[in-house]
C-alpha cells in the first residue's frame, strides 16, 4: 500500500500535494510550523517537528508511510539530512522534489557567497539600503553590522523586537512578481540586495527586478545537501512513485 510523507513548507510542495491529492494517492502534508496560517494543502496536514532522526523514523513506522517526499525548502538544511537518515533507519525510500539553483545571467550583478556571515562581510563598512531577503530565522546574523538600513520582508508580522535597530519590515506572502519587486525596490531607495539561492519562480522576481534596476546582489550558496535521489519536477516525483 502506498502512504506518502509529503515535507512541505515550500511553493514546490503546494505543487506537489495538489498532485498527489488529484491522482488519489494517500498522503500526509508535514509542516515545520514556522508560519502563523500556512496555506491548506489538499492533504491532510500534521504540524511540527518530528524529533529528529529517531522521532522521524519512529512516526514513519508508526504511521505505515511507504515514501518520503522531502520538497522542503533548499536551506532546510537539518530537515534534509533527518529525512535521509530516517529513511535510511526505517527502510523507506525517500525522493528530494528540489528546485534548480539560479543562474546568473547577462546584467546580473551577483556577489556568490558560501553562507550568511560572508554575506554580512560582503556588505560592506559603509552604510547602505539593503533589501534583505532571506525571511525572519536568521537575521540575527545581521546584528553585528547594524550601520545598515534593512528592509525585510516576512510572512507573519514580527512578535519580538527585530534584532537589527535599523530594519523595517514589509509583511507579504510569495509568490513575488517583477512589477512588485520594481516597486518595493524602488519604493525603498534600495542599493542592494542579500537573499538565498533558493531557486524556484516564486522568489525570483526580486532577481530580476534587481537586474533591471541594475542592483548588485549578494546571493548565498545553498548548504550542502546529503546525497539522495533528486527529481526536478512534480511528474518525476509521480513516475518514481506510480512507476
Ligand atoms: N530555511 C529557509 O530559508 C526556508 C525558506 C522557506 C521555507 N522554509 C520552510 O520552513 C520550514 C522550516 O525550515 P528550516 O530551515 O527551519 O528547517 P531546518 O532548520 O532544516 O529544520 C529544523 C527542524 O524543524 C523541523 N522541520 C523542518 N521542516 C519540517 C517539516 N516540513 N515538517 C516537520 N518538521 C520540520 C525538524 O524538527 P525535528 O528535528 O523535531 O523533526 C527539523 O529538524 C521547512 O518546512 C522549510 O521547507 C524554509
Amino acid at each position: 500500500m502506498t502512504r506518502v510523507l509529503l515535507l512541505g513548507g515550500t511553493t514546490e510542495a503546494a505543487r506537489m500535494a495538489r498532485t498527489l491529492a488529484e491522482a488519489g494517492v494517500d498522503a500526509v502534508y508535514s509542516y515545520a510550523g514556522r508560519t502563523d496560517a500556512p496555506v491548506a494543502p489538499p492533504l491532510p496536514v500534521r504540524v511540527g517537528g518530528f524529533g529528529g532522526v529517531a522521532g522521524l523514523a519512529a512516526y514513519l513506522k508508526a504511521e505505515g508511510i511507504s515514501h518520503v517526499i522531502d520538497a522542503t525548502h533548499p536551506f532546510a538544511a537539518q530537515m534534509r539530512r533527518n529525512a535521509v537518515d530516517a529513511c535510511a533507519d526505517a527502510g523507506v525510500p525517500l525522493i528530494a522534489l528540489e528546485r534548480e539553483p539560479w543562474q546568473a545571467g547577462a546584467g546580473d550583478r551577483w556577489t556568490h557567497v558560501p553562507d550568511l556571515a560572508a554575506a554580512v562581510t560582503a556588505l560592506g563598512e559603509a552604510p547602505r539600503r539593503v533589501f534583505l531577503a532571506i525571511g525572519r530565522q536568521n537575521l540575527g546574523a545581521f546584528a553585528g553590522a547594524p550601520q545598515h538600513h534593512y528592509l525585510l520582508r516576512l510572512v507573519d508580522p514580527p512578535t519580538d523586537p527585530l534584532p537589527l535597530p535599523r530594519a523595517e519590515a514589509v509583511i507579504a506572502r510569495g509568490p513575488f512578481d517583477v512589477a512588485g519587486d520594481l516597486a518595493l525596490l524602488k519604493d525603498h531607495r534600495i542599493e542592494v540586495i542579500v537573499a538565498k539561492n533558493a531557486g524556484g519562480a516564486g522568489a525570483e522576481a526580486k532577481l530580476i527586478a534587481a537586474r533591471e534596476l541594475k542592483l548588485p546582489v549578494v546571493l548565498i550558496d545553498r548548504p550542502q545537501a546529503p546525497m539522495r535521489r533528486v527529481a526536478r519536477t512534480v511528474a518525476e516525483v509521480m513516475a518514481w512513485l506510480v512507476p
